[in-house]
């Protein structure tokens, strides 16, 4: 197992070097990360090996490393060891050539190019439903899954993935699995023929046969969707030339894989906390049938489904999708004195700073009122931060609120979500944080409980 040695590493009176194995990094980061954060509170030497890293945990240094200090690092271990995966796409790309892809990949998250997702969001879901049958046993994780990788496919690349949606489901499940080791991923090169990398490939060459797939047949069609798809093939170099395929590969599996598993998770956790908490439950109810009544939701209605916005804030505060973040330094410099040397790893995690007692009031408890009379604001900017922060920041969190504000109201609506009975919901810690053996819930139809209610005589707002 693994020890901690107190070393004037860097120098100063509170500062510590941790040695740590992988153990526990492996088993369970989010306790390895919460400890040391106890131990050791807002910043902490970490060593594996010769890799020096530090650990931050407090928001005014995140903002020091994620936007002030941003063009000083680069992108950390983890993401860099899975460039096989996400080649250069925006995620992982560097320097000048992230800024252009960022650039040419921004106006399809312009807020009235995503406002046009809306219909599209809220149509799919509505499809899934009628699928769905009171009583039924489902994964709710699963069909989150599925959902929103057809609203990924077909607002970004006006694309049907309805039938590769259990392909890409699967190959995703097993490419975060093998990503939850860490020791793996960073210290064993991706291209030696172990196991677990011959199993990668495999994965990803079945994800990247659909993309390929999709590119093929719009560049046939030489059709303009005026979608993402479209304008990334549009886009010229300064010289004329275009993207490859290996370009627009890169850009669409990014888009593909950040796009629709984080908000899958954070749907998914959200219908474990509601169902854990009624009065929560209750209170989403109420508003989704004062402001709905008996249509679905559409974009105007965003602004007035306040209570279920702070649900989905809430929601990431406790299970952040993306649970951690990491950099590297590419310069020297330093973080509250501490000398911070090229080549040193940084690591903040959001997992930690959400349940910081010092920003929220029983941390561990699910309250989406904590977040009326405009917490936000009056926290430090850093206190809560699901989307990162600074030039890297989440490129699709608008899409990204809309859509899962849109889906739980959809849902909502209709149907009730009981969880099953020893049916265990942990937390799988890899690139992003999803429930490792899914949510499995017991579907219960809102409006039989409504007209029950109507043929006792009791009052209803609903009128489904
Ligand atoms: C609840 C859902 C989501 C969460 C929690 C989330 C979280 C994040 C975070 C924390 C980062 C910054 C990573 C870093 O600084 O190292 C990030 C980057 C990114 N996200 Fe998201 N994300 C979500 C949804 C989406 C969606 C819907 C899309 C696209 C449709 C998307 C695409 C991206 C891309 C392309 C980047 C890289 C941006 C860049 O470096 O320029 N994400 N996301």
């Amino acid at each position: 197992m693994w020890r901690a040695t107190r070393t004037r590493f860097p120098p100063g009176p509170s500062e510590v070097l941790k040695r740590w194995s992988f153990g526990p990094l492996n088993d369970n980061p989010l306790e390895y990360f919460t400890n040391i954060a106890r131990e050791y509170g807002d910043i902490a030497g970490l060593r594996i090996l010769n890799f020096k890293s530090i650990f931050i945990n407090h928001p005014d240094l995140i903002e020091e490393v994620l936007v002030n200090n941003a063009r000083r690092y680069s992108k950390g271990r983890v993401l860099r060891a899975n460039r096989h995966v996400f080649g250069e796409g925006l995620l992982t790309s560097e320097g000048d050539f992230w800024l252009r892809q960022r650039r040419l990949t921004q106006p399809a998250f312009h807020r009235a190019r995503i406002a046009s997702y809306a219909a599209t969001m809220v149509e799919y879901a509505q499809r899934m439903l009628d699928g769905w049958r009171s009583g039924e046993e489902r994964d709710v994780h699963r069909e989150m899954m599925r959902l929103t990788m057809q609203i990924v496919g077909k607002t970004l690349f006006d694309a049907d993935v309805d039938r590769d949606a259990q392909e890409v489901g699967k190959s995703l499940e097993l490419l975060l699995e093998i990503g939850a080791n860490f020791r793996r991923t960073i210290f064993v090169p991706h291209w030696l023929p172990t196991p677990a990398n011959l199993r990668v490939k495999r994965e990803v060459a079945q994800i990247e046969k659909i993309l390929y797939r999709i590119i093929g047949e719009r560049r046939a069609s030489g059709r303009d969707a005026g979608d993402l798809l479209s304008m990334l093939l549009a886009a010229q170099d300064e010289d004329g030339s275009r993207m490859t395929d290996r370009q627009l590969r890169d850009e669409t599996i990014t888009l593909f894989l950040a796009g629709h598993e984080t908000t899958a998770s954070t749907l998914s956790w959200t219908w474990w906390l509601l169902a854990q908490n009624p009065s929560v439950e209750t209170k989403l109810h109420q508003e989704l049938d004062a402001v709905l009544g008996d249509r679905p939701p559409t974009l105007d209605d965003l602004p007035k489904l306040v209570y279920a916005g702070h649900v989905i804030t809430e929601s990431l505060r406790l299970y952040p999708a993306a649970w951690g973040l990491a950099r590297l330094a590419v310069e020297d410099h330093e973080i509250a004195g501490y000398p911070v040397t090229k080549g040193m790893g940084v690591t903040m995690a959001q997992w930690v700073v959400h349940r910081d007692t010092r920003w929220y009031d029983a941390p561990e408890e699910f309250r989406p009122e904590r977040w009326e009379n405009d917490l936000l604001k009056r926290l430090p900017r850093f206190a809560y931060f699901p989307f990162g922060g600074g030039p890297r920041q989440c490129i699709g969190n608008t899409f990204a609120l809309m859509e899962t504000t849109l889906i739980l109201a959809t849902i909502a609506r209709k149907f009730r979500l009981r969880l099953v009975a020893n049916h265990p919901v942990v937390p799988l810690a890899s690139i992003t944080l999803r429930p490792r053996h899914g949510v499995r819930v017991t579907l219960e139809a809102r409006q039989k409980e409504e007209a029950v209610r109507f043929s006792t005589g009791e009052q209803s707002a609903v009128a489904n």
